[in-house]
């Protein structure tokens, strides 16, 4: 069995990749992408973010994040739509815009009112808010969160849920997998969007990790564990495990340990949903553009054969 078919085994709802539009002319890519006994699920990369979807103030395109959702439907894989207010691939008329509290609101309102309600019925979940929060735990001083104050994030989580009453609500960010002063903070705006009586079903910890310093399946099980305490669900939304090239035999059994670990502590809490990794190849990896010298960090190589971590993935799922 393949990854998605051994996660569903398990009682995950699926097993999923990251995905972008300009990749989908690699025929042989596409096909793997598609193969739905390794892949029930898909993430559009980019092309559901603010500078996509409304690249002027009110008028929306739909084009390409489209391309994504009817692909999903075509496979029968479900979608998580990603993502709704992040401070990063804003449009410009957002992030130099000259605002007012009330201006702000009213034109992120708008934002997700459209874009929620275009891909209503269509997503798995979306992420409403992603990385609100500074390495210490506090708010990150987005425009929204110098404009607005922390009641953005209520207020986009209500403005999603009035849009999609079905649609699961999830905050998403990176290094919130271990227990400490950044996982806290997220803790923190799960209860404030509780606290304004505002809907969120779930936390979403992206998992961009380093090969040999991946944290521990028992730090990251106690992690999960503090959130869905909270009555909310997780996911693994962005799994990779980068290294510094060239990747070697050793490295390579330590990452497919690595992603073994995190697999496990998803499938060891009963409310975590799923894991997707951050594209499946390493032919489209974001990782080599973004740190240099790294890279290596999915389970399928260049040559979209897999590699170690593929059945690291499969053992934490009891497949084989
Ligand atoms: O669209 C332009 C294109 O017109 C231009 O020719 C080209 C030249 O550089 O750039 C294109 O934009 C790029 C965009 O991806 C689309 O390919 C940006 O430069 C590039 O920065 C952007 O990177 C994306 C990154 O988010 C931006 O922060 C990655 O593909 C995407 O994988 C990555 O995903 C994020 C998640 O959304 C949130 N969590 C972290 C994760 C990894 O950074």
């Amino acid at each position: 069995a393949g990854l998605n078919t051994a996660a569903v085994a398990k009682g995950l709802l699926y097993f999923g990749s990251a995905t972008d539009n300009p990749e989908l002319t690699d025929s042989a890519y596409l096909t793997q992408l598609s193969n739905r006994d390794d892949f029930g699920q898909i993430t559009p990369g980019n092309s559901q973010k603010w500078d996509a979807t409304e690249p002027t103030q009110n008028t929306f395109s739909f084009t390409k994040g489209d391309v994504i959702a009817d692909l999903a439907s075509t496979n029968g894989q479900k979608l998580r739509c990603h993502n709704l207010v992040w401070h990063s691939q804003l449009p410009s008329w957002v992030s130099s815009g000259t605002w007012t509290n009330a201006t702000l609101i009213a034109a992120m309102k708008n934002h997700i009112t459209n874009v929620v309600t275009h891909y209503k019925g269509k997503c798995y979940a979306w992420d409403v808010v992603n990385e609100a929060l500074n390495e210490d735990g506090s708010y990150r001083s987005s425009i929204f969160y110098t404009t607005i104050g922390e009641a953005y994030l209520p207020i986009a989580f209500a403005a999603a849920a009035a849009a999609d009453p079905s649609v699961k609500l999830y905050y998403n960010d990176y290094n919130i997998e271990s227990p400490g002063s950044k996982s806290t903070g997220a803790q923190k705006i799960v209860k404030l969007v509780q606290s304004y009586g505002a809907k969120i079903d779930g936390v979403g910890l992206q998992a961009h990790f380093i090969v040999g310093s991946t944290p521990s399946k028992s730090a990251q099980t106690t992690n999960l564990a503090a959130f869905t305490a909270l009555g909310v669900e997780v996911a693994y939304t962005e799994l990779d495990i980068r290294m510094t090239l060239p990747s070697t035999a050793a490295l390579l059994a330590q990452q497919s340990t690595d992603y073994q670990d995190t697999v496990a502590a998803c499938v060891a809490n009963a409310k975590c949903v799923g894991v997707t990794i951050w594209d499946y190849t390493d032919k489209y990896s974001w990782v080599p553009s973004t740190f240099s010298g790294q890279g290596a960090a999915c389970p399928w190589d260049d040559n979209l054969v897999k590699k170690p971590a593929y059945t690291g993935i499969l053992n934490a799922l009891g497949g084989s």
